[in-house]
């Protein structure tokens, strides 16, 4: 029988306020989108989970088609609930997500308010659970008017079933808007789940700033690049990595000498710092104010000890970021 490490919450700086809301999330999240199929190892996906909240990692993010198959992440992480973890799920900031390919037919993706509540219900009987803590809007819909997209958030948080809402992947623009109706029907956006690492700087020209702007959280996800950030690819492509094992968004041909290249001359400098260059990968995103969490995906135990411990050196000089930018523009 599972029981959490009694020092979880001893480290308050481990958690950051979300926007200007009430909740703090911890500076380390896990995303459940990999390795949490029902192909994979049930005890290890647990013991990943176990591991996580044993080190104060509170925020546990999920959507739909998770798995795969889609779906089974869901499944997995209910039982992680039902046998260990329920005990303790008022200490749980549990999301989901709505908006890629779930079913077939014309309700099965995207931005309806038919898709995005049908799939929450779907998402929450999957897991076992009442409520979600966030219910995420996935990506925004061409086809769908906002009004409508928005309204089925807000009818979530109204009809208890979520307690929170979020956009991920919305551009600056979109998301203003966004705000602006969710606030005006009483459903405030409490976080944005961008993509954001040293390999993808998107949202710096704007999305960051608007988000402080409009005071919203932000939790940016893949900080690692998928795993090309950290020393996983040094010797070759594992059999047991992303790479190897689902090639739909990461395949060895992206593991490129350039690449390679940059990771090494990261790697020095991480080193330099006392650090491991997925230590260093996470600081550099936790460095940014408007960034809350970095949501970190994992294979094993280790690896979320590893993440965790990004957060004893957060502090860059100014030479480290210069290093760090020519590197990068290498
Ligand atoms: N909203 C969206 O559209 C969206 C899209 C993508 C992801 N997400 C969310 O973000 C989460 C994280 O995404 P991600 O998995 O791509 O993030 P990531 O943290 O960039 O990559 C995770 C992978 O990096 C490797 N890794 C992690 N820690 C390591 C360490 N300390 N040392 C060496 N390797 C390490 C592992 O690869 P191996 O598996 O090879 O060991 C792990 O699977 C997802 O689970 C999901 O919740 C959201």
């Amino acid at each position: 029988m599972y029981s959490p490490a009694s020092a979880r919450y001893n480290s308050p700086e481990f958690y950051r306020r979300c926007g200007h809301s009430g909740v703090r999330l911890p500076l380390i999240s896990l995303g459940l989108w990999h390795n949490f199929g029902a192909k994979d190892s049930y005890e290890n996906a647990r013991a990943i989970v176990c591991r996580a909240f044993d080190l104060g990692i509170t925020h546990f993010d999920l959507a739909n088609n998770y798995g795969p198959p889609d779906g089974s992440a869901e499944v997995t992480f209910g039982r992680i609930l039902r046998e260990d973890l329920a005990p303790w799920r008022d200490e749980m900031i549990i999301t989901t997500k709505a908006g890629y390919y779930m079913w077939p037919g014309p309700y099965g993706e995207w931005g309806s308010r038919k898709y995005l509540l049908s799939s929450l219900d779907q998402s929450l009987k999957r897991m076992g659970l009442e409520y979600v803590d966030i219910f995420y809007s996935h990506r925004p819909d061409p086809d769908t008017p906002l009004e409508e997209t928005m309204g089925a958030l807000a009818h979530a948080v109204r009809s208890g079933k979520a307690l929170y809402v979020g956009l991920s992947n919305y551009q600056p623009a979109e998301t203003v808007r966004a705000a602006k109706l969710l606030r005006e029907l009483g459903a405030p956006c409490l976080i944005h789940q961008p993509r954001y690492s040293m390999f993808d700087r998107w949202v710096e020209p704007q999305l960051l700033a608007t988000l402080e702007q409009e005071g919203i959280g932000c939790t940016v996800f893949s900080p690692l690049a998928k795993g090309l950030l950290t020393d996983r690819y040094f010797k070759g492509v594992p059999a047991d990595s992303r790479a190897s094992r689902d090639t739909r968004f990461l395949r060895p041909d992206d593991v490129t000498d350039a690449v390679l290249a940059k990771t090494r001359a990261l790697n020095d400098l991480a080193q330099a710092r006392g650090q491991t260059l997925a230590q260093l990968a996470l600081a550099w995103v936790l460095r940014h104010p408007a960034v809350t969490s970095a949501l970190i995906g994992a294979s094993r135990v280790s690896q979320v000890d590893d993440c965790v411990g990004a957060v004893r050196n957060l502090n860059f000089s100014g030479e480290e970021l210069a290093r760090l930018e020519t590197i990068l523009a290498a």
